[in-house]
């Protein structure tokens, strides 16, 4: 059993200058519900048969009330920086004023995290759009775009000189096509058109949250999270190797590309006119505009073989493979070749892995977590990044999903992603080895 996380001797990540951090977002922790507007994630979660068990996010890991110990928690990590994500509901009102309650929240929580020398890394938008705005068709709407951009202005204004970084969004491809195209997400609409449309719009507000940031914060570090799920054919067939390219397209550079070059892949040309999404002359300059940081999150690969419609199936991973409790195929590999793609085809600024953690099943026992799959996982992922900053990718850092274990969307509280446990019947937070091993390679650094 390995009891400490190791890097070559030489490796960029281990300067002091390589920045390590944890992430959570609001709706995964926060709680306190009841002080901010409703979400589409509440009705998701009202709604029956959609979170595994039925479970909801009023108390969460009550991090609302509990901010000031869990930012020392942060601290005791010795962490270079914090990953959070603001609620759009809490800090705007209906009317789009301010909600100076949950503003101050937010303040006093930058103020807490810069006291202890940790860098607050802002997302602005993780999933949890304000209901009264899906109301008015959420997404799929293009005001929406604009009452985003709205928003991030009320918020940057407000937190002043206190962030570090501002992502305007995290991982599109998940609100856009799990929420509005195969519905397991909320708002748990259907439709390939919708998917579509509410990708262009999230990518719109993400390039008119990128001109108000310029204008109001420039100082920050500016950019986007992106999620990625490297395609891999099923065989060497032409078929199946055209048929994870088509997959690749439509799930990972439908939200790279425009960003980069303005343009979307060429799958949209196979898609009927009826489900391609609505878009506007000078949209994709919008989109397309610079940004400081690219964010990316990796868990895990899949495999495609060749189908009917758009061209490709997904295969699950097969019982000889080792797989996380999320079902998700453990293989490091993906993640250095997918870094080393990106570089090779997009002009990157400078990456952050915002997102890689597992959930595996943890059990408390004498007071302890001995998470060993998680720090099998943490080893050969930071491997993962070493080697493609070896190839020459920028890579400036490295933030653990999670810092503690939190509301799992669809999966509810089943799931834990956190390197702290938490005992949800007490709220107690309790760090699982891989939270110490974290540590000691975090401080280790000379
Ligand atoms: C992606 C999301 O950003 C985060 O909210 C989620 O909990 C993790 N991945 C794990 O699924």
């Amino acid at each position: 059993m390995t009891h400490q996380f190791t890097l070559p001797k030489q490796s960029k990540m281990l300067q002091p200058a390589f920045t390590y951090g944890v992430a959570t977002s609001s709706f995964q922790i926060e709680g306190a519900a009841d002080k901010r507007l409703p979400c589409i994630w509440d009705t998701f979660c009202a709604t029956k048969g959609k979170i595994k068990d039925a479970s909801h996010g009023k108390t969460a890991c009550d991090h609302v009330s509990r901010f000031k110990d869990d930012v020392k928690l942060i601290a005791d990590l010795g962490v270079d920086a914090y990953r959070l994500s603001i609620s759009w509901a809490r800090v705007l009102h209906k009317d789009g004023n301010v909600n100076e309650e949950g503003m101050a929240f937010y303040i006093a929580l930058l103020d807490e995290l810069n006291a202890q020398g940790i860098k607050p890394f802002v997302t602005l938008y993780h999933w949890d759009l304000p209901q009264h705005i899906e109301d008015n068709g959420g997404w799929l709407n293009r005001k929406t775009a604009y009452l985003f951009a709205d928003y991030v202005e009320k918020v940057c204004v407000h937190f002043g000189e206190r962030v570090h970084s501002y992502a305007t969004f995290n991982e599109p491809f998940c609100s856009a096509y799990l929420g509005y195209e195969i519905g397991i997400h909320a708002p748990g609409l259907c439709q390939r058109k919708y998917g579509r449309q509410a990708a262009h719009h999230i990518l719109l507000a993400h390039g008119l949250g990128m001109t108000v940031l310029k204008k109001y914060s420039p100082n920050t570090l500016n950019g986007i999270v992106l999620n990625y799920t490297p395609a891999y054919p099923a065989s060497n067939s032409e078929e199946d190797r055209r048929a994870a390219d088509l997959a690749d397209q439509y799930h990972n550079q439908w939200y790279t590309q425009p960003i980069f070059d303005q343009t979307y892949p060429d799958i949209i040309n196979q898609l009927n006119d009826h489900e391609r999404p609505h878009i506007e002359e000078g949209d994709m300059a919008i989109i397309g505009q610079p940004i400081d940081f690219l964010g990316v999150n990796f868990y895990t690969r899949a495999t495609y073989r060749a189908a009917a419609d758009l061209g490709f199936q997904e295969i699950a991973p097969g019982d000889e493979v080792e797989k996380t409790d999320m079902g998700w195929e453990v293989y490091p590999d993906a993640f250095t070749d997918l870094l080393i793609d990106l570089h090779k085809r997009y002009d990157l600024p400078p990456v952050y892995i915002t997102e890689n953690g597992a959930a595996t099943v943890d059990v408390l026992e004498q007071g302890e977590i001995i998470d060993t799959q998680r720090i099998a996982y943490y080893q050969s992922h930071l491997n993962a990044v070493n080697d493609a900053i070896e190839a020459g990718v920028d890579i400036r850092g490295y933030f653990a999903w999670s810092l503690m274990d939190n509301f799992e969307w669809a999966e509810g509280y089943l799931k834990r992603f956190g390197i702290v446990y938490v005992n949800y019947a007490t709220l107690a937070r309790i760090p699982k080895l891989s939270a110490k091993l974290y540590k000691a390679l975090i401080t280790g650094r000379t």
